[in-house]
């Protein structure tokens, strides 16, 4: 990933958002409850909050909400994170975590591990899914960036192109596995529905579906999932 990329990846687009998911049940008691520096657009933080809820996890979480932006940092999140990105965990214990995929692999350890399969076929299935779910999601996050964070004189047309054609590549090479996926909740699966959910809040006019109704067919039952309804991105 090159100089730009690398600045942003799982971060920022609305600076000082003060959004909140739609359902959020608060833990018990605050003193036990691990905190996750959040927004409620952010695709990589919603991975976390799918793989809580899938886990049986998420009453354990506070959500912290975190002013996201590339380029005007949230200095309460740069204390716990020097990269200042969300999402950011703090666990029970105090300890820091992030990245996402830092956060899904504490919370499948805290759980019954279901989401990441331990070997064999299941495990690099998982893992290379997710790695291609958080690359859509990289790319469109960063396509989004450079409408609503950089300057407009300052924007490059091909660049956005770009993300937007690994976006697309990326669900060309979704849509030939989704056939096979049947009913697979695990760190892979969880992922591409979040970056579909994304596509859909951010880009809806890109029309993901028209040419990929094998993801489309799988999306419509995996969108239905409880986790993904609680944690869907507010319509604003
Ligand atoms: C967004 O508003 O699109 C966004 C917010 C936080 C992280 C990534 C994207």
């Amino acid at each position: 990933m090159g100089a730009i990329a690398a600045a942003s990846c799982e971060n920022p687009g609305g600076a000082g958002q003060r959004l909140r998911a739609p359902v959020a049940p608060e833990p018990e008691s605050e003193e036990s409850a691990m905190k996750i520096f959040y927004a409620a657009a952010s695709p990589f933080v919603r991975k976390c909050l799918v793989a809580a809820h899938e886990l049986g996890l998420r009453d354990r979480i506070v959500l912290e909400t975190a002013a996201a932006h590339p380029v005007n940092r949230d200095m309460v999140v740069v204390a716990h994170n020097p990269l200042g990105k969300i999402p950011t965990l703090i666990t029970d214990d105090g300890a820091v975590l992030y990245d996402s995929r830092v956060i899904c692999e504490y919370l499948n350890a805290q759980g019954d591990g279901r989401l990441i399969p331990r070997e064999g076929a299941a495990r690099w299935s998982a893992l290379v899914d997710q790695s291609l779910a958080d690359g859509i999601m990289d790319a469109a996050v960063l396509a989004r960036y450079e409408t609503v964070a950089r300057p407009e004189a300052l924007r490059w047309n091909d660049w956005t192109t770009g993300q937007l054609q690994k976006v697309a590549s990326g669900l060309d090479a979704l849509d030939a596995r989704a056939a096979g996926f049947g009913g697979r909740v695990d760190i892979g699966t969880i992922a591409f529905g979040c970056a579909l959910g994304y596509l859909d809040f951010r880009f809806a006019s890109m029309a993901w579906r028209d040419k990929r109704r094998n993801v489309a067919a799988w999306y419509e039952g995996f969108a239905a999932r409880e986790s993904m309804v609680a944690t869907r991105p507010p319509a604003a």
